[in-house]
């Protein structure tokens, strides 16, 4: 599958390096986590409890949600700023514990890509259970003080906490795949993790071509 699909936890560059690879090599670009933060959104204002599949489900079973160029829309409203809150931060990662609901957002991050062709896809499960065909996969890490650093405060200690349940829960929890490239981004700058993606997909794109 021609995909670049770019896992790693809060603060390791993940969405700077995906935005900024997939603008130097003409590709599309999908955030996942805005996709989970859409329905966040959504599960917030209709109260339902976050804790509750049924509920969550039942909240959301009729939205419609859009990406487009980092624009998201929830049914037609443009939601793009308000999904950053912290609020909807700990919203996405409490209901990303539910299987139907990541079932449901698998099946739309698939759509999306099938719609927009050949595309850097960034996310926490993204190269293990959503895109495991894909051509390149990168796993970025980065000591946890830089990670957090990287946030202002409030947020690094959210990033802690939503980390621990991005990892324990039983659903598609962020891993490392055998084939995924691992690259430390604590001491290297954005542009020099660019360079070796960009190396790795065209290399596997010339070798795919062969
Ligand atoms: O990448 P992000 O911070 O925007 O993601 C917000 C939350 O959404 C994250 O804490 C867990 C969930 N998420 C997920 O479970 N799987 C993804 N592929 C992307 C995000």
């Amino acid at each position: 599958m021609d995909l670049i699909a770019i896992d790693g936890l809060a603060g390791t560059g993940k969405s700077t390096i995906a935005k900024a690879l997939a603008e130097r090599l003409g590709l599309s670009h999908l955030d996942t986590g805005a996709s989970f933060r859409m329905m966040a959104w959504v599960a917030l204002n209709s109260n339902a409890e976050l804790d509750s599949e049924t509920e969550v489900l039942k909240a959301t079973q009729n939205v419609s949600i859009s990406y487009e160029a980092g624009k998201c829309l929830v049914n037609g409203v443009d939601v793009t700023k308000k999904i950053r809150d912290e609020s909807v931060s700990d919203a996405a990662s409490k209901i990303a514990v539910h299987p139907q609901l990541r079932q449901k957002l698998l099946l739309w991050q698939q759509q999306w890509v099938s719609d927009h062709g050949k595309s850097v896809v960034e996310g926490r499960d993204t190269t293990s259970v959503v895109f495991p065909d894909a051509l390149v996969k990168v796993y970025l890490e980065a000591d946890p003080h830089v990670r957090a650093s990287r946030r202002n405060e409030t947020a690094a200690a959210n990033v802690i906490e939503r980390d621990a349940r991005d990892m324990s829960r039983t659903s598609a929890p962020i891993r490392k795949v055998a084939d995924a490239v691992v690259i430390d981004t604590t001491r290297i700058s954005i542009s020099e993790v660019e360079d070796i993606v960009a190396g790795l997909w065209k290399s596997a794109i010339h070798s795919h071509k062969e």
